[in-house]
């Protein structure tokens, strides 16, 4: 069996890796629970080994603190190899979820020591340099998604981008299940949305930006890249949960050289996050795509059509932005200065009413998406993004959005179609 992995008395280095975990033990002891998922995540299996050494066990993983279900666990950085996402999580998120000596496993926090850290490259441009990319200064970045979600020509698509951009809407993306099908092929359509963009900007006079879908297989998923690289494209977008992070590690890599924003779309996390007892925390997610090097990634929204509580919402905006954690109570600091903030997208069933309570939990750095919210506006794709904007306006300049709509007849069908909130 495993033993001999929990020292109540260890003290984590600064060197250590160190995971919350929440565990449900499977008709067996909690310390019996600790000291399997800590050795089966380190150097342990369900027997001894003959081949097992006294400098080998060193490097096993200690149980430091276990709290009812709440089981700290310190991994020494000589079990890691630096820089290689997937074979960190094939240690702390691998073979111990499927455990029958669990009933669930949650991976609820991870404190990342400094060298797993520097190890990383981060975003390229982070918070700071979408803003200079897209000369918005204060205000929240204003996007939709076209929609439908699927089925447009990449014609219509761009239609329906360019009626969203004189709108005064700043990002237009494409949905996370566009890839290039029969009826709206990739080039194609970067093509003709490009084009209108470049319209969108000539008319309005301010930035304009593009978001294109290039989840797909790695090499056309990289070819896809260059191709926005060859047609002036300032962004592009990747579901990274389904691409896999060892994808999403090589297309950071390769970004030194493409330098697109990247945004991350974070479909299926839910596989992993929603069960409260069992998988890894949204956070622990962010903190992964934060360190590979996304520039923008969907935390939730607290208001929308997705799951997600305020506290979790907040909490992961506040972490994603973060350089230090300072050590709290019983939180081990933690140093990000080597790695640039992410700005935090929300997105997911939002409309103009919602956006002063998504400013109010989330501050002005973020990008607020709608995507039914701007289509189903009852005058138009156009009308939609104008009360977007208008409610953003509104926010900014602390004005109440009733009152304001009153003189912004878009704000007031919007706020008459979905409320206020
Ligand atoms: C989310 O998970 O953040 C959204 O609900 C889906 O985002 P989308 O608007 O970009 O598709
Ligand atoms: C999604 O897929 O969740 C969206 O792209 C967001 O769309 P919505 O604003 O219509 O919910
Ligand atoms: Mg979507």
């Amino acid at each position: 069996m495993y033993k001999g992995f929990i020292n109540l008395n260890y003290k984590p280095s600064a060197n250590d890796l160190v995971c919350s975990f929440i565990i449900e033990p499977n008709n067996i002891s909690m310390e019996e629970a600790a000291n399997a998922v800590a050795g089966e995540s380190s150097v342990g299996t369900w027997t001894n080994v003959v081949t097992m050494s006294d400098r080998i066990k060193k490097m096993g993983a200690v149980v430091f603190s276990i709290e009812g279900n709440n089981v700290k666990i310190a991994y020494p950085h000589e079990l890691f190899e630096p820089g290689n996402m997937p074979q960190i999580l094939s240690s702390i998120a691998g073979n111990i979820f499927g455990m029958k000596i669990v009933k669930s496993l949650r991976l609820e926090d991870v404190r990342w020591s400094s060298s797993l850290i520097k190890s990383f490259r981060g975003p390229m441009f982070g918070i700071k340099g979408i803003r200079e990319v897209t000369k918005v200064e204060k205000r929240p970045l204003c996007g939709t998604i076209v929609k439908p979600k699927l089925g447009l020509s990449d014609k219509d698509h761009a239609k329906v981008a360019y009626q969203a951009w004189v709108g005064d809407i700043d990002i237009v993306k494409d949905d996370e299940n566009l890839s290039s099908q029969s009826f709206n092929k990739f080039e194609k359509r970067i093509v003709e949305t490009l084009k209108m963009r470049n319209k969108a900007e000539r008319e309005e006079g301010e930035r304009k930006m593009y978001m294109p879908n290039i989840t797909a297989p790695f090499n056309e998923m990289m070819r896809r890249a260059e191709f926005l690289v060859e047609n002036n494209a300032d962004y592009a977008m990747v579901d990274i949960l389904t691409v896999g992070w060892s994808a999403l590690q090589e297309l950071r890599e390769a970004n030194e050289d493409l330098k697109l924003i990247l945004h991350a779309h974070r479909a299926g996390h839910a596989a992993l996050t929603r069960n409260p007892k069992h998988g890894i925390s949204m956070l622990v997610l962010a903190d992964i795509a934060r360190l590979i090097g996304v520039d923008q990634l969907h935390i939730g929204t607290v208001v929308g059509k997705m799951e997600g509580g305020k506290e979790e919402v907040i909490r992961i905006g506040e972490e994603i932005e973060s350089k230090i954690v300072e050590q709290k109570g019983n939180k081990l600091s933690e140093n990000w200065k080597s790695i640039k903030p992410v700005m935090a997208v929300c997105s997911g069933g939002l409309h103009p009413g919602m956006v002063p309570s998504l400013v109010k939990n989330l501050g002005n750095d973020i990008v607020i998406q709608a995507g039914g919210g701007i289509h189903g506006h009852r005058n138009g794709t156009t009308a939609g993004a104008k009360a977007l904007r208008q409610a953003v306006e509104a926010t900014m300049q602390g004005v109440d959005l009733r009152e304001f709509a009153e003189k912004h007849k878009e704000l007031k069908t919007a706020l008459d179609q979905w409320g206020y909130i």
